[in-house]
């Protein structure tokens, strides 16, 4: 099963060329030929992985062009997230005792049921790495194998079931290297596979224990927020990074420097810009970068230029230059507050850059 080297857009109601339009490049006939025939075209393995349920490769040529595989649901069912259902059912099933003993277990002492997965019951790394293993960045060769093999809490195949160890292959650090469609001239996260990585290394993850995807989005129903408000800036979304950051609850306003409850105020505005190039859906759109910690730097937007290193406050200023933000910024925070973020790209990158040649984005060609 070959993928196409175009897409549906449900947004659009037509086709598009998502490589192509990544990388703000034109297709001709011969592009989309080699996108559809070279390394890891088969649809069923490549991106099954992340679309199906239960995905098990029973064959595949060397090129990964074409491959035998079975799944067991279309789209992501219970079983992505939660594991295998049956031993589940049969160990309750089969004796009545196993029944009292895991309730009373779980009730009282919150401990997790046999063989089947309470993502909220899991530790941190584990937790996470129910997400990951369709979100994470899998991004070099050496880790694919792995996300593949992957399947939540408790494995009867010995399957991997914590993904952390792979979360941060290759940091978002000072001096790293990079692909350029990933990141903004600064080191920003920029490209939609950056969201989980940001998230990951925000101090704000890396420093407690508590942060999880689910906090804010309800793993029901991916495109709602887990309780009103959270997914906006609002007194909600406030109220989550305050559980944390108590000490900035009584003086907000002298924090922000904004109104409280006006644009400007929220933590999102300032910590959670809208950052990351979203283009799944074939229409360009900013979305929220997930590096919580983040810090609003418009010194790197006068070094880089606004359109290749944005900066929060200029989200919304727009009628004003970075230089008029560096200013304000001095003012208000000190003279340290700028210039401290920025991570530099390497000239020489490790990972290969998006070409046309393979028509594969740089995680792709990886794999
Ligand atoms: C590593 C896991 C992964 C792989 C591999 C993967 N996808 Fe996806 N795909 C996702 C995720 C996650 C999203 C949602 C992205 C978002 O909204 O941030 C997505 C979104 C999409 C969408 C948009 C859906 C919508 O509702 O707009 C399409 C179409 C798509 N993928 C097609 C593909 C194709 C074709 C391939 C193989 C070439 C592929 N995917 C491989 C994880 C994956
Ligand atoms: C995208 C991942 C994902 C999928 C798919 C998914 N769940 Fe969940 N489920 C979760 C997470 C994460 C939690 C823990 C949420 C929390 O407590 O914060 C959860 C919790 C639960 C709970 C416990 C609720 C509670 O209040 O303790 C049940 C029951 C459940 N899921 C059943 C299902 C069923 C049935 C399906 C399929 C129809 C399903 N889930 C599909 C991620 C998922
Ligand atoms: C088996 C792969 C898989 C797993 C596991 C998975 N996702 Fe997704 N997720 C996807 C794909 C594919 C999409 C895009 C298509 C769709 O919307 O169904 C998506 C979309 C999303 C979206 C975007 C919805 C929107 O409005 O565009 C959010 C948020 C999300 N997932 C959160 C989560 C969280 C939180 C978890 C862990 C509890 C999780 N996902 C686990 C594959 C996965
Ligand atoms: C579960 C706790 C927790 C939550 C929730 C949380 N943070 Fe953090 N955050 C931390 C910890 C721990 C640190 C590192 C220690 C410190 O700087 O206070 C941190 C650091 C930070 C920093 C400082 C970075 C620096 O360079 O000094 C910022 C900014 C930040 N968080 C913003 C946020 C925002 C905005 C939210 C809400 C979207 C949030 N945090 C939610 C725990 C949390
Ligand atoms: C502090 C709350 C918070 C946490 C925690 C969080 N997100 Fe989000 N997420 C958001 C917000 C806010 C948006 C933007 C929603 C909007 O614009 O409507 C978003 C958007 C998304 C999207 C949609 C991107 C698109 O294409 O528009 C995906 C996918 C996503 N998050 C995945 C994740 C994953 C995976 C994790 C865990 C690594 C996570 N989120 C943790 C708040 C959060
Ligand atoms: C108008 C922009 C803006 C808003 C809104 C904002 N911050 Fe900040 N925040 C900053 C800047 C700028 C810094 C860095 C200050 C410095 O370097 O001295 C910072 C630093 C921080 C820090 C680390 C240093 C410290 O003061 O503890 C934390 C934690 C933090 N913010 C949390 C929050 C939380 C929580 C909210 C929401 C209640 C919030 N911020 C809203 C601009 C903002
Ligand atoms: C989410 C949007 C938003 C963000 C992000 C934001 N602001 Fe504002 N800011 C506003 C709004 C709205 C006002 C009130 C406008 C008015 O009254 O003219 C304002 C007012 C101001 C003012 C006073 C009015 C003026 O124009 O003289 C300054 C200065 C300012 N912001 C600087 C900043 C700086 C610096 C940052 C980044 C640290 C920032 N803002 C981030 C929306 C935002």
């Amino acid at each position: 099963m070959r993928r196409l080297p175009l897409q549906w857009s449900t947004e659009r109601q037509e086709f598009f060329p998502y490589w192509n339009l990544q990388e703000n490049s034109t297709p001709t006939l011969e592009d989309l030929w080699v996108q559809m025939t070279t390394l890891n075209s088969a649809w069923n393995l490549f991106c099954a992985r992340c679309h199906t349920t239960n995905l098990d490769i029973l064959a595949r040529d060397e090129n990964h062009t074409t491959a035998v595989t079975q799944w067991t649901d279309e789209g992501i069912a219970c079983e992505s997230c939660h594991g295998p259902g049956s031993q589940h059912v049969n160990y309750f099933s089969t004796n009545y005792v196993n029944r009292v003993v895991a309730f009373a277990n779980s009730q009282l002492r919150g401990q997790p049921v046999a063989y089947i997965v309470h993502p909220h019951k899991l530790e941190k790394g584990e937790s996470l790495s129910v997400c990951a293993r369709c979100h994470g960045p899998d991004i070099s060769r050496a880790t694919t194998e792995i996300y593949r093999e992957y399947e939540p809490g408790y494995s009867q195949e010995g399957r991997i079931n914590d993904l952390s160890p792979y979360f941060q292959q290759f940091p978002l650090e000072p001096g790293r290297t990079a692909p350029t469609v990933e990141v903004w001239a600064d080191g920003a996260p920029r490209g939609i596979a950056m969201i989980f990585r940001s998230f990951i290394e925000s101090d704000c993850y890396q420093q407690s224990d508590e942060p999880r995807c689910f906090d804010c989005h309800d793993p029901h129903n991916n495109s709602q927020p887990r309780v009103p408000g959270i997914l906006e800036p609002s007194a909600v979304s406030n109220q989550y990074c305050l559980d944390c950051h108590g000490e900035l609850a009584e003086d907000t306003a002298e924090h922000t420097h904004h109104v409280t409850g006006t644009a400007g105020s929220y933590c999102y505005d300032c910590h959670l810009p809208n950052q990351i190039d979203s283009i799944v859906s074939g229409a360009r759109r900013f979305t929220r970068t997930h590096w919580m910690s983040s810090l609003p730097d418009p010194q790197n937007s006068v070094q880089f230029g606004l359109e290749n290193a944005p900066n929060a406050c200029n989200e919304c200023h727009t009628d004003q230059t970075p230089e008029w933000a560096v200013d304000v910024m001095r003012e208000w925070y000190g003279p340290s507050a700028v210039g401290q973020t920025s991570q530099p790209i390497a000239a020489h990158t490790l990972w290969p850059t998006l070409t046309l040649g393979t028509g594969l984005s740089t995680g792709e060609m990886c794999q």
